[in-house]
Protein backbone atom coordinates (compact mmCIF):
# COMPACT_ATOMS: atom_id res chain seq x y z
CA UNK A 1 0.00 0.00 0.00
CA UNK A 2 1.53 3.41 -0.63
CA UNK A 3 1.32 6.28 1.72
CA UNK A 4 -1.36 7.92 0.10
CA UNK A 5 -3.41 4.77 -0.16
CA UNK A 6 -2.63 4.43 3.81
CA UNK A 7 -3.85 8.07 4.56
CA UNK A 8 -7.03 7.60 2.20
CA UNK A 9 -7.81 4.20 3.78
CA UNK A 10 -7.20 5.67 7.36
CA UNK A 11 -10.10 8.41 6.72
CA UNK A 12 -12.80 6.09 5.16
CA UNK A 13 -12.16 3.65 7.72
CA UNK A 14 -14.67 4.35 10.81
CA UNK A 15 -12.31 2.40 13.07
CA UNK A 16 -9.97 4.79 12.94
CA UNK A 17 -11.88 7.62 15.14
CA UNK A 18 -11.42 5.44 17.76
CA UNK A 19 -7.90 5.17 17.77
CA UNK A 20 -6.18 8.33 19.31
CA UNK A 21 -3.28 8.76 17.80
CA UNK A 22 -0.57 10.07 20.27
CA UNK A 23 2.68 11.88 18.98
CA UNK A 24 6.03 11.81 20.17
CA UNK A 25 8.38 15.00 21.23
CA UNK A 26 11.33 15.27 18.62
CA UNK A 27 13.33 12.25 18.97
CA UNK A 28 16.70 10.85 17.44
CA UNK A 29 16.69 7.31 17.63
CA UNK A 30 20.28 5.88 17.88
CA UNK A 31 20.80 2.56 16.42
CA UNK A 32 23.33 0.17 17.61
CA UNK A 33 23.32 -2.76 15.42
CA UNK A 34 22.26 -0.85 12.53
CA UNK A 35 23.94 -2.80 10.19
CA UNK A 36 22.45 -6.58 11.80
CA UNK A 37 19.96 -8.63 10.29
CA UNK A 38 17.34 -7.07 12.81
CA UNK A 39 17.64 -3.51 11.71
CA UNK A 40 17.10 -4.52 8.14
CA UNK A 41 14.17 -6.59 8.62
CA UNK A 42 12.75 -5.31 10.94
CA UNK A 43 13.46 -2.20 12.68
CA UNK A 44 14.48 0.08 9.86
CA UNK A 45 11.27 -1.07 7.69
CA UNK A 46 9.17 -0.01 11.83
CA UNK A 47 10.70 3.55 11.31
CA UNK A 48 9.59 4.25 7.93
CA UNK A 49 5.96 2.40 7.89
CA UNK A 50 5.92 5.15 10.73
CA UNK A 51 6.52 7.71 9.28
CA UNK A 52 4.26 6.76 6.17
CA UNK A 53 1.73 6.52 9.04
CA UNK A 54 2.16 10.58 10.21
CA UNK A 55 3.23 8.81 13.87
CA UNK A 56 6.46 10.00 13.43
CA UNK A 57 7.22 13.91 15.14
CA UNK A 58 8.52 16.93 13.10
CA UNK A 59 12.04 16.24 13.67
CA UNK A 60 12.82 12.88 14.07
CA UNK A 61 16.53 11.82 13.28
CA UNK A 62 18.14 8.28 12.86
CA UNK A 63 21.79 8.03 13.84
CA UNK A 64 23.34 4.23 13.16
CA UNK A 65 26.28 3.22 15.18
CA UNK A 66 28.59 1.41 12.74
CA UNK A 67 31.93 -0.06 12.38
CA UNK A 68 34.92 2.07 10.68
CA UNK A 69 33.92 2.19 7.16
CA UNK A 70 30.45 2.71 6.93
CA UNK A 71 29.20 6.55 5.85
CA UNK A 72 26.26 8.18 5.44
CA UNK A 73 25.84 7.66 2.17
CA UNK A 74 26.49 3.67 2.27
CA UNK A 75 24.23 3.04 5.22
CA UNK A 76 21.55 5.39 3.67
CA UNK A 77 21.45 3.28 0.85
CA UNK A 78 20.92 -0.15 2.91
CA UNK A 79 18.17 1.59 4.30
CA UNK A 80 16.66 2.10 1.22
CA UNK A 81 17.23 -1.28 0.45
CA UNK A 82 15.80 -2.76 4.14
CA UNK A 83 13.06 -0.69 3.54
CA UNK A 84 11.97 -1.09 -0.07
CA UNK A 85 12.22 -4.87 0.61
CA UNK A 86 10.64 -5.18 4.44
CA UNK A 87 8.59 -2.44 5.06
CA UNK A 88 4.36 -2.21 4.73
CA UNK A 89 4.57 0.64 2.84
CA UNK A 90 5.66 0.79 -0.51
CA UNK A 91 9.33 2.49 -1.07
CA UNK A 92 7.52 6.71 -1.57
CA UNK A 93 10.04 8.92 -3.42
CA UNK A 94 8.60 11.76 -1.54
CA UNK A 95 8.67 10.21 1.62
CA UNK A 96 12.22 9.05 0.99
CA UNK A 97 13.69 12.23 0.33
CA UNK A 98 12.11 13.84 3.67
CA UNK A 99 14.09 10.75 5.58
CA UNK A 100 17.18 10.14 3.63
CA UNK A 101 18.96 13.36 5.01
CA UNK A 102 17.75 12.44 8.69
CA UNK A 103 19.93 9.45 8.14
CA UNK A 104 23.41 9.77 9.57
CA UNK A 105 26.38 7.67 10.71
CA UNK A 106 28.82 7.23 13.45
CA UNK A 107 31.75 4.51 13.38
CA UNK A 108 33.36 2.82 15.38
CA UNK A 109 34.30 0.17 17.58
CA UNK A 110 31.69 -0.54 20.96
CA UNK A 111 34.49 -0.92 23.00
CA UNK A 112 36.44 2.25 21.88
CA UNK A 113 36.29 5.19 24.76
CA UNK A 114 36.40 7.66 21.52
CA UNK A 115 33.36 6.46 19.82
CA UNK A 116 30.54 7.21 22.96
CA UNK A 117 32.11 10.76 23.16
CA UNK A 118 31.80 11.08 19.38
CA UNK A 119 28.23 10.08 19.61
CA UNK A 120 27.30 12.51 22.18
CA UNK A 121 28.93 15.22 20.10
CA UNK A 122 27.52 14.19 16.84
CA UNK A 123 23.92 14.10 19.07
CA UNK A 124 24.79 17.85 20.17
CA UNK A 125 25.44 19.13 16.63
CA UNK A 126 22.23 17.69 15.21
CA UNK A 127 20.33 19.43 17.62
CA UNK A 128 21.92 22.70 16.98
CA UNK A 129 21.49 22.29 13.07
CA UNK A 130 18.28 20.95 13.61
CA UNK A 131 15.96 23.50 15.84
CA UNK A 132 16.94 22.13 19.36
CA UNK A 133 17.33 19.10 21.85
CA UNK A 134 15.38 15.98 20.91
CA UNK A 135 15.06 13.34 23.34
CA UNK A 136 17.20 10.21 22.68
CA UNK A 137 16.69 6.72 22.04
CA UNK A 138 19.41 3.87 22.05
CA UNK A 139 18.22 0.93 20.35
CA UNK A 140 20.59 -2.32 21.43
CA UNK A 141 20.51 -4.74 18.35
CA UNK A 142 23.57 -6.12 19.40
CA UNK A 143 25.02 -9.34 20.67
CA UNK A 144 23.99 -9.78 24.14
CA UNK A 145 27.88 -9.42 25.26
CA UNK A 146 27.92 -5.92 24.55
CA UNK A 147 24.54 -4.90 26.29
CA UNK A 148 26.14 -3.96 29.55
CA UNK A 149 29.33 -2.77 28.38
CA UNK A 150 27.41 -0.22 25.92
CA UNK A 151 25.12 0.93 28.47
CA UNK A 152 27.94 2.05 31.11
CA UNK A 153 29.58 3.63 28.33
CA UNK A 154 26.67 5.85 27.36
CA UNK A 155 26.10 6.70 31.50
CA UNK A 156 30.13 7.61 31.09
CA UNK A 157 29.58 10.28 28.07
CA UNK A 158 26.59 11.91 29.91
CA UNK A 159 23.61 10.26 28.02
CA UNK A 160 22.32 7.78 30.84
CA UNK A 161 21.05 8.50 34.02
CA UNK A 162 19.88 11.98 34.54
CA UNK A 163 21.27 13.11 31.14
CA UNK A 164 19.40 16.06 29.58
CA UNK A 165 17.96 16.17 26.87
CA UNK A 166 16.12 12.52 28.43
CA UNK A 167 17.62 9.47 27.29
CA UNK A 168 15.83 5.91 26.83
CA UNK A 169 17.52 2.20 26.56
CA UNK A 170 15.67 -0.15 24.58
CA UNK A 171 17.36 -3.77 24.65
CA UNK A 172 16.70 -6.50 22.54
CA UNK A 173 16.38 -10.48 23.35
CA UNK A 174 18.26 -12.26 24.93
CA UNK A 175 18.49 -10.42 28.33
CA UNK A 176 20.44 -12.84 30.42
CA UNK A 177 21.50 -16.69 29.55
CA UNK A 178 19.92 -17.79 32.72
CA UNK A 179 18.80 -16.37 36.12
CA UNK A 180 22.05 -15.29 37.40
CA UNK A 181 23.77 -13.32 34.61
CA UNK A 182 20.33 -11.42 33.84
CA UNK A 183 20.27 -10.25 37.42
CA UNK A 184 24.20 -9.27 36.71
CA UNK A 185 22.58 -7.63 33.71
CA UNK A 186 20.15 -6.17 35.30
CA UNK A 187 22.45 -4.50 37.84
CA UNK A 188 24.98 -3.00 35.55
CA UNK A 189 22.40 -1.56 33.70
CA UNK A 190 20.85 0.01 36.64
CA UNK A 191 24.22 1.45 37.32
CA UNK A 192 23.92 3.47 34.21
CA UNK A 193 20.23 4.29 33.50
CA UNK A 194 17.25 4.57 36.12
CA UNK A 195 14.81 1.29 35.64
CA UNK A 196 12.10 4.09 33.77
CA UNK A 197 14.96 5.03 31.31
CA UNK A 198 14.97 1.19 30.39
CA UNK A 199 12.87 -0.45 27.64
CA UNK A 200 13.20 -4.08 27.73
CA UNK A 201 12.25 -5.49 24.49
CA UNK A 202 10.13 -8.58 23.96
CA UNK A 203 8.40 -8.23 20.81
CA UNK A 204 5.19 -10.83 21.38
CA UNK A 205 4.09 -7.65 23.40
CA UNK A 206 4.02 -5.44 20.42
CA UNK A 207 1.73 -8.14 18.30
CA UNK A 208 -1.95 -6.56 18.19
CA UNK A 209 -3.80 -10.06 19.36
CA UNK A 210 -1.09 -10.06 22.32
CA UNK A 211 -2.68 -7.18 23.28
CA UNK A 212 -5.72 -7.83 22.45
CA UNK A 213 -5.83 -10.26 25.36
CA UNK A 214 -5.94 -7.52 28.07
CA UNK A 215 -8.59 -6.42 26.05
CA UNK A 216 -10.64 -9.73 25.59
CA UNK A 217 -10.44 -9.98 29.40
CA UNK A 218 -10.67 -6.83 30.77
CA UNK A 219 -13.30 -5.43 28.80
CA UNK A 220 -15.63 -8.27 28.30
CA UNK A 221 -17.48 -8.75 31.70
CA UNK A 222 -18.36 -12.40 30.84
CA UNK A 223 -15.56 -13.82 30.81
CA UNK A 224 -13.96 -13.00 34.42
CA UNK A 225 -16.20 -15.62 36.27
CA UNK A 226 -15.23 -18.01 33.88
CA UNK A 227 -11.57 -17.45 33.50
CA UNK A 228 -10.25 -19.38 36.84
CA UNK A 229 -9.97 -22.87 38.36
CA UNK A 230 -13.68 -23.44 38.95
CA UNK A 231 -14.67 -23.27 35.27
CA UNK A 232 -11.12 -23.57 33.17
CA UNK A 233 -9.49 -27.21 32.71
CA UNK A 234 -6.07 -26.29 31.52
CA UNK A 235 -4.26 -24.13 29.50
CA UNK A 236 -2.05 -24.58 26.36
CA UNK A 237 -0.25 -21.98 25.08
CA UNK A 238 1.51 -23.27 21.68
CA UNK A 239 4.32 -21.20 19.96
CA UNK A 240 5.02 -23.71 16.79
CA UNK A 241 7.27 -22.52 13.97
CA UNK A 242 7.48 -24.84 10.66
CA UNK A 243 11.00 -22.65 10.17
CA UNK A 244 14.52 -24.04 11.04
CA UNK A 245 17.11 -22.09 12.52
CA UNK A 246 18.11 -20.69 9.23
CA UNK A 247 21.67 -18.68 9.32
CA UNK A 248 21.04 -18.10 13.22
CA UNK A 249 23.02 -21.18 14.55
CA UNK A 250 25.81 -19.31 16.36
CA UNK A 251 22.72 -17.39 18.32
CA UNK A 252 20.51 -20.61 18.80
CA UNK A 253 23.17 -23.27 19.17
CA UNK A 254 23.91 -22.08 22.73
CA UNK A 255 20.24 -20.83 23.40
CA UNK A 256 18.17 -23.38 22.92
CA UNK A 257 14.11 -23.30 22.38
CA UNK A 258 13.76 -23.01 26.42
CA UNK A 259 15.68 -19.82 26.29
CA UNK A 260 14.57 -18.63 22.79
CA UNK A 261 10.99 -18.87 23.05
CA UNK A 262 9.71 -19.83 26.73
CA UNK A 263 11.82 -17.83 28.94
CA UNK A 264 10.20 -14.82 27.05
CA UNK A 265 7.41 -14.60 24.58
CA UNK A 266 5.83 -17.76 26.27
CA UNK A 267 5.83 -16.95 29.47
CA UNK A 268 4.69 -13.84 28.48
CA UNK A 269 1.57 -14.41 27.10
CA UNK A 270 1.02 -16.91 30.35
CA UNK A 271 1.62 -14.29 32.65
CA UNK A 272 -1.38 -11.89 30.43
CA UNK A 273 -3.69 -15.13 30.58
CA UNK A 274 -3.12 -16.05 34.26
CA UNK A 275 -2.70 -12.39 35.74
CA UNK A 276 -5.35 -10.45 38.12
CA UNK A 277 -7.21 -7.27 36.67
CA UNK A 278 -5.14 -4.72 36.66
CA UNK A 279 -6.79 -1.36 38.84
CA UNK A 280 -6.36 0.52 35.64
CA UNK A 281 -3.59 0.59 32.28
CA UNK A 282 -1.28 2.30 33.81
CA UNK A 283 2.39 0.51 33.20
CA UNK A 284 3.38 -0.33 35.98
CA UNK A 285 0.02 -1.26 37.84
CA UNK A 286 -0.03 -3.56 34.62
CA UNK A 287 3.39 -4.52 35.24
CA UNK A 288 2.56 -5.71 38.49
CA UNK A 289 0.01 -7.73 38.17
CA UNK A 290 1.93 -9.29 35.17
CA UNK A 291 5.20 -9.90 37.57
CA UNK A 292 2.76 -11.19 40.58
CA UNK A 293 1.39 -13.77 38.20
CA UNK A 294 4.75 -15.29 37.38
CA UNK A 295 5.79 -14.91 41.19
CA UNK A 296 3.10 -17.65 41.66
CA UNK A 297 4.24 -20.10 39.26
CA UNK A 298 5.77 -23.11 40.57
CA UNK A 299 9.15 -24.31 38.82
CA UNK A 300 9.02 -27.19 37.00
CA UNK A 301 10.34 -30.79 38.33
CA UNK A 302 13.09 -31.80 35.26
CA UNK A 303 12.08 -35.24 35.69
CA UNK A 304 8.53 -34.94 34.73
CA UNK A 305 7.36 -31.38 34.22
CA UNK A 306 9.29 -30.79 31.31
CA UNK A 307 10.40 -32.51 27.47
CA UNK A 308 12.77 -31.61 25.35
CA UNK A 309 13.36 -32.85 21.18
CA UNK A 310 15.17 -31.90 18.27
CA UNK A 311 14.35 -32.17 15.20
CA UNK A 312 15.64 -34.77 12.74
CA UNK A 313 15.53 -34.50 8.62
CA UNK A 314 12.10 -34.38 7.50
CA UNK A 315 9.81 -32.74 4.87
CA UNK A 316 8.02 -29.32 4.88
CA UNK A 317 5.76 -27.89 1.92
CA UNK A 318 7.09 -30.67 -0.11
CA UNK A 319 10.67 -29.92 0.59
CA UNK A 320 13.26 -32.26 2.11
CA UNK A 321 14.69 -30.46 4.94
CA UNK A 322 18.02 -31.49 7.13
CA UNK A 323 17.90 -32.40 10.56
CA UNK A 324 19.15 -29.82 13.15
CA UNK A 325 22.69 -31.53 13.83
CA UNK A 326 22.94 -30.99 9.72
CA UNK A 327 21.89 -27.34 9.58
CA UNK A 328 24.86 -25.19 8.87
CA UNK A 329 26.94 -23.86 11.54
CA UNK A 330 25.74 -26.37 13.96
CA UNK A 331 28.21 -28.43 15.72
CA UNK A 332 28.24 -32.23 15.39
CA UNK A 333 28.03 -33.05 18.90
CA UNK A 334 25.20 -30.51 19.90
CA UNK A 335 22.72 -31.11 22.40
CA UNK A 336 20.70 -28.31 22.28
CA UNK A 337 16.87 -28.54 21.97
CA UNK A 338 14.98 -27.13 19.25
CA UNK A 339 11.69 -28.43 21.22
CA UNK A 340 10.34 -27.94 24.50
CA UNK A 341 7.46 -28.63 26.45
CA UNK A 342 6.56 -27.90 29.78
CA UNK A 343 3.88 -28.49 32.83
CA UNK A 344 3.33 -25.27 34.80
CA UNK A 345 0.98 -24.10 37.78
CA UNK A 346 -0.01 -21.21 38.87
CA UNK A 347 0.28 -21.55 42.85
CA UNK A 348 -2.59 -18.98 43.46
CA UNK A 349 -6.48 -18.97 44.28
CA UNK A 350 -7.63 -18.40 40.69
CA UNK A 351 -5.62 -21.09 39.31
CA UNK A 352 -4.31 -23.79 41.49
CA UNK A 353 -4.62 -27.56 39.97
CA UNK A 354 -4.92 -26.08 36.43
CA UNK A 355 -1.93 -27.07 34.48
CA UNK A 356 -0.77 -24.45 32.16
CA UNK A 357 0.95 -26.22 29.31
CA UNK A 358 3.39 -24.60 27.21
CA UNK A 359 5.08 -26.05 23.97
CA UNK A 360 7.35 -24.33 21.15
CA UNK A 361 9.50 -25.88 18.27
CA UNK A 362 11.44 -25.45 15.38
CA UNK A 363 10.61 -27.24 12.14
CA UNK A 364 7.21 -28.19 13.30
CA UNK A 365 3.84 -29.15 10.78
CA UNK A 366 2.58 -25.43 10.47
CA UNK A 367 3.50 -21.98 12.00
CA UNK A 368 0.71 -20.81 14.97
CA UNK A 369 0.73 -19.48 18.00
CA UNK A 370 -2.06 -19.58 20.05
CA UNK A 371 -3.54 -20.03 23.47
CA UNK A 372 -6.22 -22.21 24.42
CA UNK A 373 -8.46 -22.01 27.19
CA UNK A 374 -10.10 -25.27 27.76
CA UNK A 375 -13.24 -25.41 29.90
CA UNK A 376 -14.21 -28.43 32.18
CA UNK A 377 -17.16 -30.18 30.59
CA UNK A 378 -20.62 -30.37 31.63
CA UNK A 379 -21.27 -31.21 35.00
CA UNK A 380 -24.01 -33.75 33.58
CA UNK A 381 -24.52 -34.66 29.90
CA UNK A 382 -28.40 -35.54 29.05
CA UNK A 383 -27.10 -37.12 25.82
CA UNK A 384 -24.88 -39.35 26.59
CA UNK A 385 -27.68 -41.97 26.66
CA UNK A 386 -27.48 -41.67 22.47
CA UNK A 387 -23.76 -42.30 22.89
CA UNK A 388 -22.89 -39.58 22.06
CA UNK A 389 -19.63 -37.56 22.83
CA UNK A 390 -19.45 -34.07 23.78
CA UNK A 391 -16.32 -31.74 23.61
CA UNK A 392 -15.45 -29.13 26.23
CA UNK A 393 -15.60 -25.83 24.88
CA UNK A 394 -12.32 -24.16 24.25
CA UNK A 395 -11.62 -20.91 23.77
CA UNK A 396 -8.89 -20.06 21.11
CA UNK A 397 -7.16 -17.06 20.75
CA UNK A 398 -4.91 -17.42 17.49
CA UNK A 399 -1.86 -14.97 17.69
CA UNK A 400 -0.67 -15.91 14.25
CA UNK A 401 -1.41 -16.33 11.50
CA UNK A 402 -5.16 -16.35 10.98
CA UNK A 403 -5.10 -13.82 13.58
CA UNK A 404 -8.72 -13.87 16.05
CA UNK A 405 -10.74 -15.65 18.56
CA UNK A 406 -12.57 -18.55 18.20
CA UNK A 407 -14.87 -20.45 20.71
CA UNK A 408 -15.93 -23.66 20.57
CA UNK A 409 -19.40 -24.74 21.25
CA UNK A 410 -21.88 -27.61 21.05
CA UNK A 411 -24.46 -27.33 18.37
CA UNK A 412 -27.33 -29.96 17.57
CA UNK A 413 -26.73 -31.46 13.81
CA UNK A 414 -29.75 -29.96 11.57
CA UNK A 415 -32.18 -33.14 11.48
CA UNK A 416 -35.08 -35.72 12.81
CA UNK A 417 -32.34 -37.12 15.68
CA UNK A 418 -30.82 -35.75 18.22
CA UNK A 419 -27.14 -35.25 16.81
CA UNK A 420 -24.41 -32.76 18.68
CA UNK A 421 -21.11 -31.22 16.98
CA UNK A 422 -18.67 -28.98 18.11
CA UNK A 423 -18.91 -25.78 16.16
CA UNK A 424 -16.78 -22.44 16.12
CA UNK A 425 -17.59 -19.02 16.93
CA UNK A 426 -14.95 -17.29 14.99
CA UNK A 427 -13.85 -13.50 15.10
CA UNK A 428 -11.43 -12.62 13.02
CA UNK A 429 -8.99 -9.56 12.57
CA UNK A 430 -8.67 -9.81 8.88
CA UNK A 431 -12.75 -9.60 8.11
CA UNK A 432 -13.60 -7.66 11.34
CA UNK A 433 -11.46 -3.96 11.02
CA UNK A 434 -10.63 -2.59 7.57
CA UNK A 435 -7.82 -1.27 9.19
CA UNK A 436 -3.81 -2.82 8.45
CA UNK A 437 -2.45 -4.18 11.54
CA UNK A 438 0.93 -2.13 12.39
CA UNK A 439 3.88 -4.96 12.89
CA UNK A 440 4.56 -5.14 16.47
CA UNK A 441 8.18 -3.52 16.10
CA UNK A 442 6.50 -0.13 14.94
CA UNK A 443 3.96 -0.03 18.53
CA UNK A 444 7.15 -0.81 20.63
CA UNK A 445 9.04 1.72 18.69
CA UNK A 446 6.25 4.52 19.02
CA UNK A 447 5.38 3.70 22.40
CA UNK A 448 9.32 4.02 23.58
CA UNK A 449 9.64 7.33 21.74
CA UNK A 450 5.87 8.31 23.85
CA UNK A 451 7.88 6.93 26.83
CA UNK A 452 5.48 4.36 27.41
CA UNK A 453 6.90 1.35 29.00
CA UNK A 454 3.75 -1.00 29.42
CA UNK A 455 4.53 -3.45 26.30
CA UNK A 456 7.96 -4.03 28.34
CA UNK A 457 9.24 -6.42 30.48
CA UNK A 458 10.46 -5.03 33.79
CA UNK A 459 13.51 -5.66 35.32
CA UNK A 460 11.62 -8.30 38.05
CA UNK A 461 9.37 -9.60 35.30
CA UNK A 462 12.83 -10.85 33.12
CA UNK A 463 14.15 -12.21 36.68
CA UNK A 464 11.16 -14.50 37.31
CA UNK A 465 10.46 -16.19 34.06
CA UNK A 466 14.32 -16.99 34.27
CA UNK A 467 13.76 -17.86 37.98
CA UNK A 468 11.25 -20.48 35.91
CA UNK A 469 13.46 -21.91 33.53
CA UNK A 470 16.54 -22.21 35.42
CA UNK A 471 16.23 -25.96 37.08
CA UNK A 472 15.56 -26.95 33.86
CA UNK A 473 18.27 -25.45 31.73
CA UNK A 474 21.11 -26.76 34.78
CA UNK A 475 19.28 -30.53 34.42
CA UNK A 476 19.26 -30.49 30.58
CA UNK A 477 23.19 -29.41 30.65
CA UNK A 478 23.88 -31.38 33.56
CA UNK A 479 21.72 -34.39 31.60
CA UNK A 480 24.47 -36.81 29.19
CA UNK A 481 20.89 -37.63 27.07
CA UNK A 482 20.25 -36.16 23.65
CA UNK A 483 16.94 -34.07 23.35
CA UNK A 484 14.27 -36.59 21.98
CA UNK A 485 14.25 -36.60 17.79
CA UNK A 486 11.08 -35.87 15.96
CA UNK A 487 11.03 -35.55 12.52
CA UNK A 488 10.62 -32.74 10.92
CA UNK A 489 7.49 -31.32 9.31
CA UNK A 490 5.73 -33.22 12.50
CA UNK A 491 4.17 -32.56 15.64
CA UNK A 492 7.08 -32.68 17.99
CA UNK A 493 8.50 -35.60 20.26
CA UNK A 494 6.46 -38.42 21.32
CA UNK A 495 7.11 -37.56 24.88
CA UNK A 496 5.63 -34.24 24.87
CA UNK A 497 2.10 -36.17 23.98
CA UNK A 498 3.04 -38.75 26.86
CA UNK A 499 3.46 -35.48 28.87
CA UNK A 500 -0.23 -34.38 28.39
CA UNK A 501 -1.71 -38.10 27.89
CA UNK A 502 -0.35 -38.60 31.63
CA UNK A 503 -3.04 -36.60 33.27
CA UNK A 504 -5.49 -37.71 30.22
CA UNK A 505 -5.36 -34.63 27.96
CA UNK A 506 -3.63 -33.89 24.65
CA UNK A 507 -2.15 -31.24 22.88
CA UNK A 508 -4.36 -29.81 20.31
CA UNK A 509 -3.21 -31.01 16.97
CA UNK A 510 -0.65 -28.00 14.71
C1 LIG B 1 12.39 -14.71 18.25
C2 LIG B 1 13.20 -15.98 18.29
O1 LIG B 1 12.44 -14.05 19.48
O2 LIG B 1 11.05 -15.03 17.94
C3 LIG B 1 13.10 -16.72 16.98
O3 LIG B 1 14.56 -15.68 18.55
C4 LIG B 1 11.65 -16.96 16.62
O4 LIG B 1 13.79 -17.95 17.03
C5 LIG B 1 10.88 -15.65 16.69
O5 LIG B 1 11.61 -17.48 15.31
C6 LIG B 1 9.39 -15.87 16.49
O6 LIG B 1 8.79 -14.63 16.31
P1 LIG B 1 7.48 -14.49 15.45
O7 LIG B 1 7.10 -13.06 15.59
O8 LIG B 1 7.83 -14.89 14.05
O9 LIG B 1 6.49 -15.43 16.06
Amino acid sequence: MSAATAAATATANPFAQDVGERLPEPSTLVLFGATGDLAARKLLPAVYDLLADGQLPERFRVVAVARQGHTDASFRERVREAIAAHARHELDDALWDALEPRISVVAGAFGSPELFGDLAAHLDAADQENGGPTQRLFYLAVAPAFFADIATSLCEAGLGRGADPPTRLLIEKPFGHDLRSALELNARIARAFDESQVFRIDHYLGKETVQNLLVLRFANGIFEPLWNRTAVDHVQITVAEDLGIGLRAGYYDRAGALRDVIQNHALQLLSLVAMEPPASFEADVVRDEKAKALRAVRAPDPACDAVRGRYAAGWIGGEHVPGYRDEEGVPDDSRTETYAALRLEVDNWRWADVPFHLRTGKRLARRATEIAIAFKPAPHLPFRDAGMEVAANELIVAVQPNEGISLRIAAKVPGTEMRVRPVQMDFQYGSAFLRESPEAYERLLHDALLGDPTLFTRADEVAEAWRIVDPLLAAWAADDDEPEPYEAGGDGPPGADELLAREGRAWRPL
